[in-house]
């Protein structure tokens, strides 16, 4: 549709159908087994369902369709409805979840993730997915750190705008992508005492230096939706917070496109204390520009009686409903309603073999390798024992892979039996314990104890250890215990599973190999010291235990680097390597009393940022610059720093070299180190090669004591290594 016809077709609408177009309400008032997200009470009149703009949890290509095909109908100007969903880290071919994405350093892999995701979203009715979530997470008790790619912006910054590039494509009238949705605008991974949905205290220059920068790399990459967060930002609900999302959204990012609330997140600012009734939270939503309202009676309740009363200028809502109408129109809707649904499509792409092979490949670069003792893995064959209540878990997936459907996952057991079958290598299986040790342990998933007792269960994996040369164990978080509203205090793996590692740990002679399968960065207690290799699967999603089972044999060497930092307790949280140094840092070596730290721990991470072994060994070079100084003011100049990467060891191996720089001195103080770029090498085992990066004046601003994005002349340290405690450095100058 032309945009004159657009103009015209908003003219002709009343002030109540205008008004639906921002109301969402849940799929489950189309559709009785859509996905629910939220507290939901099926409670919209005929009109609302008549009228609302858009939907969430609704997929299926025949589903979809007849539910366009009835809607368009009883809609008085037959403006077809939006199709949201959360396709998230999968819809049907589920990857690993974003924080295991953000350990691959890759974000072509999250770019070709998402153009799958968009595949198969779009063959079955999906228009529109609430991805990527772009907020900063540095503490590991807040549950929902899963789905974001981890504590760093620049690496976030990075995998979000490839993941908004693959899901939408150059243009949303391909009907093979779909609109992305950028959230949850903002801070919300900043939640106080990493609970879920509270308060934010940020300074301003943590937030647009820290917060905001992978959001805004997100929008920059042409996001059409971005998603308001739960949380108060010092004091002020997101989706009434107009200078946020007036001043900071659309102005200065330049954001044009649908501003939507996260679900009831309108309505919640009544129990904030924010606003006194509904009505007045519609206000001061509209106010700060939110567009849609998800899940709620805010708007379709008491939007129409605002603009008559003049609270909310008719304007106002044009604005609003005109961005609605653009983003139907950019996706073809107005000509194809259904947009390329069909069953056969779907049929044929989701679960293909070519996005099974992509996914496997995920997996396999996003596996973190933190000990390999003696060279204890790859398996050398022999006698090994799988052990552990993942063996043969289909829950290998998160909680927010919510269309994906478990049975496809490939279990440990499953590829551990199609890899060895055939072999002289003998396997046996035992689950060893139960997952949890109750009910009471879990959070959005559902989880079933096993009938069996822990005791036959231990006794049973004892006999299986004795027997084997190696013990492979599969433990680690429930599906349940990651993911929305799912934080803890205790982050350690579930008791049942500390027991059984226990009890097999003790047995002689056994190598040792222990898969972690997680949601989040976590106290491994004595599981490092106990094991003689530990490997961090995260939740890998549909080719889980074949993607493991390649690293683990050898057929693919191990590269994925921490995309978070892991404590040494639960209480070391939150933890990130990008902190400042106070004023009395704790000495490297030597007597540290009135110095900055723990008594009963050490300040640095068990596993910092960027951490990750392969099967070689690589010696990397003193960092090597091009010139000491940059010039502040001539545009073009560059320093060159560059390392050589040498494979000291007896595989080929692929090694990320990362660019940290420190600002040694500012108008506020900056922090120890700070990401500035990454690169993978593949490297043949004997053979070296040159890695370097570019620096430039941009890589070296922060939000000054002025208030603005600036560079300050004066002295930096360009480190490059393979984790972030490197201190491979060399020192330049800004004049
Ligand atoms: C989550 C959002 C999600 C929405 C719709 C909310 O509970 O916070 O991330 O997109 O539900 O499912």
């Amino acid at each position: 549709m032309k945009k004159t016809d657009l103009k015209n077709l908003l003219n002709d609408m009343s002030l109540e159908e205008k008004v639906m177009q921002l109301v969402q309400i849940p799929g489950n008032e189309f559709e009785k087994d859509a996905a629910v997200t939220g507290l939901s009470d099926k409670k919209s009149s005929d009109k609302v369902k008549k009228l609302a703009g858009s939907t969430l949890g609704v997929w299926g290509a025949e589903k979809a369709i007849a539910l366009q095909k009835n809607y368009i109908k009883n809609h008085p100007h037959h403006i077809p409805l939006l199709l949201m969903l959360d396709v998230i880290h999968g819809h049907k071919t589920v990857f690993p979840c974003p924080l295991g994405q953000g350990a691959t350093f890759e974000p072509e892999i999250a770019r070709k993730g998402a153009e799958i995701q968009a595949k198969e979203a779009s063959s079955e009715g999906v228009h529109v997915t609430f991805s990527p979530m772009a907020d900063l997470s540095r503490d590991a008790r807040w549950g929902r750190v899963l789905e974001s790619t981890g504590e760093d912006k620049y690496l976030n910054g990075r995998m979000i705008s490839a993941m908004v590039e693959g899901y939408q494509g150059k243009s949303l009238k391909d009907k093979e992508h779909i609109a992305s949705c950028v959230k949850h605008f903002a801070a919300y991974g900043g939640a106080e005492a990493g609970r879920d949905y509270t308060n934010v205290e940020l300074s301003e220059h943590t937030l647009r230096e820290q917060y905001l920068p992978a959001y805004e790399e997100g929008i920059k990459a042409g996001a059409r939706l971005v998603m308001t967060s739960f949380n108060t930002l010092n004091g002020i609900p997101s989706s009434g917070n107009k200078w946020l999302m007036r001043d900071i959204l659309r102005k200065d990012m330049k954001f044009k496109g649908v501003l939507i609330s996260d679900w009831a997140a309108i309505a919640e600012m009544v129990n904030w204390g924010f606003a006194t009734d509904m009505k007045e939270a519609s206000e001061l939503a509209m106010a700060a520009g939110v567009d849609i309202d998800m899940c709620t009676g805010c708007y379709s309740g008491n939007l129409l009686q605002l603009v008559k009363e003049g609270k909310v200028s008719e304007k106002l809502l044009d604005e609003a409903v005109m961005r609605v109408l653009e983003l139907k129109n950019d996706l073809g809707l107005f000509e194809d309603p259904y947009r390329g649904a069909s069953v056969e499509k779907s049929l044929k792409l989701c679960l293909c073999d070519e996005h099974r092979k992509v996914a496997r490949d995920a997996v396999r670069k996003s596996l973190v390798l933190l000990e390999n003792k003696n060279k204890a893995l790859p398996l050398s064959g022999g006698k090994i024992a799988f052990i552990g209540p993942y063996i043969d878990e289909k829950k290998i997936h998160s909680s927010w892979a919510i269309s994906g459907d478990p049975e496809k996952n490939v279990t440990i057991e499953e590829a551990a039996n199609a890899l060895y079958g055939k072999s002289d290598v003998k396997v046996k299986f035992a689950k060893g314990c139960n997952m949890l040790l109750n009910k009471t342990e879990i959070g959005f998933g559902a989880y079933e104890a096993d009938d069996k007792k822990n005791k036959t269960l231990i006794e049973e994996a004892l006999k299986a250890a004795k027997w084997a040369d190696t013990v492979v164990l599969c433990l680690g978080e429930d599906l349940g215990q990651s993911g929305e509203s799912t934080s803890r205090v205790d982050i350690t793996i579930p008791a049942p599973q500390k027991k059984l590692f226990r009890a097999v740990s003790e047995i002689k002679n056994k190598k040792i190999v222990t898969l972690i399968f997680n949601g989040r960065a976590l106290d491994l207690e004595d599981i490092p010291d106990k094991s003689d290799a530990v490997l961090i699967c995260w939740r890998p999603g549909t080719e889980g235990g074949n993607g493991i089972m390649d690293v683990l044999s050898g057929a693919y060497s191990p590269e994925g680097k921490l995309s978070m930092s892991f404590p040494w307790a639960s209480a070391q949280e939150p933890i990130h390597y990008d902190h400042y140094n106070t004023g009395r840092p704790k000495p490297k070596e030597g007597l540290s009393i009135f110095s900055s730290r723990y008594l009963d721990c050490p300040n640095e991470a068990r596993y910092p940022f960027g951490y990750g072994l392969t099967y070689s060994s690589f010696e990397i070079s003193k960092v090597k610059l091009s010139g000491k100084t940059l010039s502040k003011n001539a545009g073009s100049s560059s320093i060159e720093a560059s390392v050589t990467v040498k494979n000291t060891g007896d595989v080929k191996a692929t090694q990320t070299l990362q660019l940290y720089i420190r600002d040694i001195a500012g108008s506020r103080v900056r922090p120890v180190k700070e990401l500035k770029g990454f690169q993978k090498v593949t490297v043949e085992p004997g053979k070296s090669k040159k890695v370097s990066f570019k620096i430039t004046e941009d890589m070296l601003r922060f939000f000054t004591i002025r208030n603005k994005f600036e560079s300050e002349p004066g002295k930096f340290t360009a480190f490059i290594g393979t984790d972030s405690e490197t201190d491979n450095g060399a020192e330049f100058e800004l004049i």
